[in-house]
């Protein structure tokens, strides 16, 4: 088939020929609901330019498919140039523990087929992957992508810093799409199409609200618009990120955000033996604020999940020299010891590094200095290694930062001088330090054991644990 001028034009990041472009190919999105109830859902996206189409999803428990939706569309116009249709589909009634079938159609063409895992009960075995700081447009965000989907994760946790560099739609359409789902040659050098089949789960970080001021720049806060979280956090608060502009780009932005805005800022999920809460952790949170530890504290003790992880992008604990005085969620250590969390993992720092299994005790725990520098007393595990003794003492604090970004401190990986000696980190709370290479996470997790393993982008394992309880 000869292929219209515009998809030539668009080149791998279009697709054209049926009435209209599809510019971001449709990809998994976890929807709203948050427990697991009798039956999982998930949302099915993509993005076309302003011609409509009728769009069709069949999905079922076999390519026989059986169910059918119809998507709900949106308009995102943030500039004159930028003009698209989101299109998005609820999938309903997904039997937990089952492989999804789906097929997204317009009239008798499709458009894409794939399938993926719908969530667990909690006495399965579940595989997730962990990175941050990913898509810059460069390769190695690429080949971290056609890592990633040899190992095949049921869904990703990203902490932070999706995109680069001011989480712009112009930016998603440059560098993040291009490398997760509108892949046509998947490769090591172009990537892979992951969103096809594997359910990206984000969280804020400060470049993906970098551009602060619709004002100034349009098509910021893309994230909002293109992804569909679980929505059980809190709504009407003072520590949503805050959307500067007009009244109407306000209004425009809240009518193609939708509930995502505030949605993705806060929220939590179950999946298998885990709880998953995810925190925005950027600069206008205040993490003393005791409405905001009300609801964090709330969302964990609900949880029965023998598993409770948290995710956020700026690291508490961090031996790089980048970012070491950032250290503002070292202030929620003692409420995530209290809630009983077994691990947190952050972004923002581009490399890996592991913490001992430690206990946080701030000197002042309601004051934040302007330094951003907390002091106070720590515990640390010194026993536990993950091969031998796997019942950590104190909570695994995870760096996952490696997913694309320029590297930190390259010549720090296996020196701990380097990172115990230095005044940045005067307390020896990190066990393991990988900066050489890009890497991400990979967890499986059974109601007993989290088995966690470092990759990097050449495939080859750099770290891993075993996490046990009694
Ligand atoms: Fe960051």
């Amino acid at each position: 088939m000869r292929l219209p001028l515009i998809a030539v034009l668009i080149g791998l990041s279009g697709f054209a020929g049926f009435g209209q472009t599809i510019l971001v190919q449709p990809y998994l999105q976890p929807g709203g609901e948050s427990t697991l109830e009798l039956f999982d859902s998930k949302v099915v996206a993509w993005v076309t330019d302003q011609k409509p189409g009728e769009f069709v999803v069949e999905y079922g428990s076999s390519p026989a498919y059986g169910q059918k939706v119809a998507p709900d569309r949106r308009t995102l116009q943030p500039s004159a140039k930028q003009r698209y249709f989101t299109y998005s589909a609820v999938l309903t009634n997904l039997a937990p523990n089952s492989r999804v079938y789906y097929r997204v159609a317009l009239g008798k063409k499709t458009v894409r087929e794939s399938s993926f895992a719908a969530r667990k009960t909690p006495d399965e075995t579940v595989k997730f992957a962990v990175m941050g700081d990913m898509a810059d447009g460069k390769t190695n965000s690429r080949a971290i992508a056609w890592e990633m989907a040899k190992v095949r994760p049921e869904f990703l946790m990203i902490p932070g810093d999706i995109v680069y560099s001011r989480g712009r739609v112009s930016e998603y359409m440059a560098n993040f799409w291009p490398t997760y789902s509108n892949v046509r040659s998947p490769s090591v050098k172009n990537g892979f199409p992951l969103m096809a089949g594997t359910v990206f789960y984000p969280v804020l970080g400060n470049h993906d609200v970098g551009a602060t001021n619709l004002g100034g720049v349009a098509d910021g806060f893309g994230a909002f618009y293109f992804f569909h979280p679980p929505l059980n956090g809190p709504t009407n608060n003072p520590w949503n990120t805050p959307v500067v502009g007009s009244a109407d780009q306000k209004a425009a932005f809240h009518k193609a955000a939708g509930p995502a805005y505030p949605g993705l800022c806060n929220y939590s999920f179950d999946n298998g033996a885990g709880h998953f809460l995810c925190l925005d952790a950027n600069r206008y949170v205040p993490v003393t604020d005791l409405d905001l530890q009300a609801w964090i504290r709330q969302d964990l003790m609900r949880s029965k999940a023998r598993w409770k992880m948290v995710f956020f992008h700026q690291p508490g604990f961090n031996s790089s020299k980048s970012h070491n005085s950032e250290q503002k969620m070292r202030l929620l250590s003692p409420l995530f010891e209290e809630c009983g969390v077994d691990v947190v993992f952050a972004g923002h720092v581009h490399n890996y590094q592991r913490s001992k299994p430690l206990r946080f005790t701030p000197d002042d725990p309601r004051r934040l200095s302007a330094s951003g520098l907390v002091h106070g007393t720590f515990r640390l595990d010194e026993e536990f290694d993950g091969i031998k003794r796997t019942r950590p003492d104190g909570i695994l604090y995870l760096v996952t930062g490696g997913g694309g970004a320029g590297l930190y401190d390259k010549d720090f990986t296996d020196k701990p001088q380097k990172w115990k000696n230095d005044p940045w980190a005067v307390v020896p709370f990190t066990a393991k330090f990988y900066s050489e290479r890009h890497s991400f996470t990979v967890v499986d997790m059974t109601p007993d054991k989290l088995s966690i393993r470092q990759l990097n982008d050449k495939g080859e394992q750099v770290d891993r644990i075993t996490v046990t309880k009694p």
